[in-house]
């Protein structure tokens, strides 16, 4: 199982996406974690894409509306950037865990670690880490077995 891969570029990052949304079923929750600008949006769009979202669909970061939706994906793509939430309290405005109650969504959701109690039950913590221009350390930690088993399925990109 890869704790870690090397992105020396973002066909690189892409990559992995790719491989990822190979294994994905729907339900799943995936936290993306690391600094700003270093890939977690980029790495949505690309997984956006991976499950067959058009060209002309933008997928921008949603820093204000805190959660967009695509329900047009192989799989429906939910993404929320909870960066500028305040209070857990205001997660139950956003309706997340209804949401996902809902809908089998794929969540990706930026900055949730720190409320992933709220967020019922992660899959999988990618952290994204810059190491240069354009190279990218991505590392995972699987917080269930289906986690886990999605990390295996990446062992072919190292
Ligand atoms: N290997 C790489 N993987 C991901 N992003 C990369 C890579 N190299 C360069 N980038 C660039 O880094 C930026 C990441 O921005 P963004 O995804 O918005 O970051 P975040 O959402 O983490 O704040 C994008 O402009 C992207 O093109
Ligand atoms: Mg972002």
């Amino acid at each position: 199982m890869p704790e870690s891969l090397h992105c020396p570029d973002e066909a690189a990052t892409v990559a992995v996406a790719q491989a990822l949304a190979d294994r994905l079923v729907g339900g799943e929750v995936i936290l993306l974690e690391g600094d700003l600008g270093a890939g977690k949006t980029f790495f949505v769009r690309a997984l956006a894409r991976a499950l067959g979202l058009d060209e002309s669909i933008p997928v921008t970061s949603p820093t204000f509306a805190l959660v967009h939706e695509y329900p047009e994906t192989r799989l429906p793509l939910l993404h929320a950037d909870l960066y500028r939430l305040g209070d857990p309290d205001e997660l139950l405005y956003l309706d997340i865990a209804e949401r996902l109650g809902v809908t089998p969504w794929v969540a990706a959701i930026e900055w949730g670690l720190a409320l992933s109690d709220a967020l019922g039950s992660p899959d999988l913590v990618i952290r994204l880490h810059a190491t240069g221009e354009s190279e990218r350390e991505v590392s995972f930690e699987p917080l269930s077995e289906h986690g886990r088993s999605l990390v295996g399925a990446l062992d072919s990109l190292r």
